[in-house]
């Protein structure tokens, strides 16, 4: 009885200091194993006295029960513990940088719209819009362009039917304009025009901005100074400006302006075509025939108006030489920007 005791002093003892499920599980071979403690001592009860054996063994049994109802306890004591340290060490460190999906981007188009924008309403321009599908009225008539006059033949027009058309230019915004509001104008419109036109420098869908001043005293000089500003702004202050007589049925006079090629600086390479020159946009003085259209007073008022390409003009900004790239979506060629 008294090596029960020892046998059970020590189990207790080691069963507290038990660290690990492994440690209990060792233990329990050393004392209930076959070859355990507390086994050895059962199947010495054959050496006691006949009359002691029964009281021993109801002893011996009693303990192998506490041995192991104290198992049962631990492990599942250390087991919790245990699973508590895994959850902890494993858990999410959300402090890590994460995986984030990649952000889109602007179009080159949209950057450059907003870029021309942005500098027109730092001159104090206002920004209108037009409707894409147009009158004939005001894409053609009301700007001079009668129905069988030749000037038609220089945009390539999509036709809803006879009286609509799939506006070729916003310049029918500065009727639109006109008609509702009286001078003094400052403003630009921009958007999206189309024409049946499809090359390396031509796509059927294509932006422009549009701009118009007008009020009593304004002339072809304040019409040269918007344009220069603007381009220095956008291209750079020294770059050249050059304005060149042309023709639009409503204005009068026309200039096209070009900028010296920014690729050869004017020395002639393949994009200016070896001129040294690049076309940026039309303008012109408002024809006074379309004031008569618009219902302003062609005797007292004055102003300039003038319609740029954006995707003409990002082509220049970025190196760009092919206008179909813009459309194709390709990731390639978009992540550049
Ligand atoms: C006009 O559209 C006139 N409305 C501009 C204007 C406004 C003149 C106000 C005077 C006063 P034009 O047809 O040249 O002009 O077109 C202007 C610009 O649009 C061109 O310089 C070019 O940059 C761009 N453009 C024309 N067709 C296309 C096309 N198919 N694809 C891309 N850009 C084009
Ligand atoms: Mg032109």
């Amino acid at each position: 009885m008294d090596d029960l005791q020892t046998l059970k002093d020590e189990f207790l003892s080691r069963l507290a200091n038990a660290e690990r499920s492994s440690d209990i599980q060792e233990l329990r071979t050393e004392f209930l194993g076959k070859k355990g403690k507390l086994t050895d001592l059962l199947r010495s009860l054959g050496d006691l006295p006949a009359e002691d054996r029964p009281e021993a063994g109801k002893r011996i049994n009693e303990a192998k029960n506490l041995f192991e109802a104290r198992i049962k306890e631990a492990l599942s004591d250390i087991q919790s513990r245990e699973i508590k340290q895994k959850l902890t060490s494993e858990s999410i460190d959300i402090t890590l940088p994460g995986i984030s999906p990649e952000p889109g981007g602007r179009h080159p188009i949209s950057r450059i719209l907003d870029e021309v924008i942005e500098i027109f309403v730092s001159m104090g321009f206002g920004v209108e819009e037009g409707p894409e599908v147009e009158l004939d009225f005001y894409n053609f008539e009301a700007l001079n362009i009668p129905r069988d006059h030749p000037a038609r033949d220089m945009q390539d027009t999509f036709y809803i039917n006879d009286d609509m058309v799939l506006r070729t230019h916003t310049s029918p915004v500065q009727v639109r304009v006109m008609q509702e509001r009286k001078p003094p104008l400052q403003i630009i419109a921009p958007g999206k025009v189309y024409r049946c036109d499809a090359d390396v420098s031509h796509t059927p869908m294509f932006h422009q901005v549009e701009g118009l001043m007008v009020d009593t005293k304004i002339t072809f000089a304040n019409l040269k100074s918007v344009l220069e500003s603007f381009l220095h702004v956008m291209f750079g202050p020294d770059t050249p400006v050059r304005f060149r007589p042309s023709y639009f049925p409503f204005t009068e006079p026309s200039a096209e302006v070009d900028i010296g090629c920014i690729f050869c600086k004017g020395k002639g390479c393949r994009v200016c075509k070896s001129t040294g020159w690049l076309e940026i946009l039309g303008s012109g003085m408002v024809n006074p025939k379309v004031y008569e259209m618009s219902g302003y007073d062609p005797g007292k008022y004055t102003g300039f108006a003038f319609g740029m390409g954006i995707e003409r003009i990002t082509m220049l900004k970025y190196g760009i030489d092919d206008i179909r790239l813009f459309y194709e979506n390709d990731l390639r060629f978009l992540r550049q920007f």
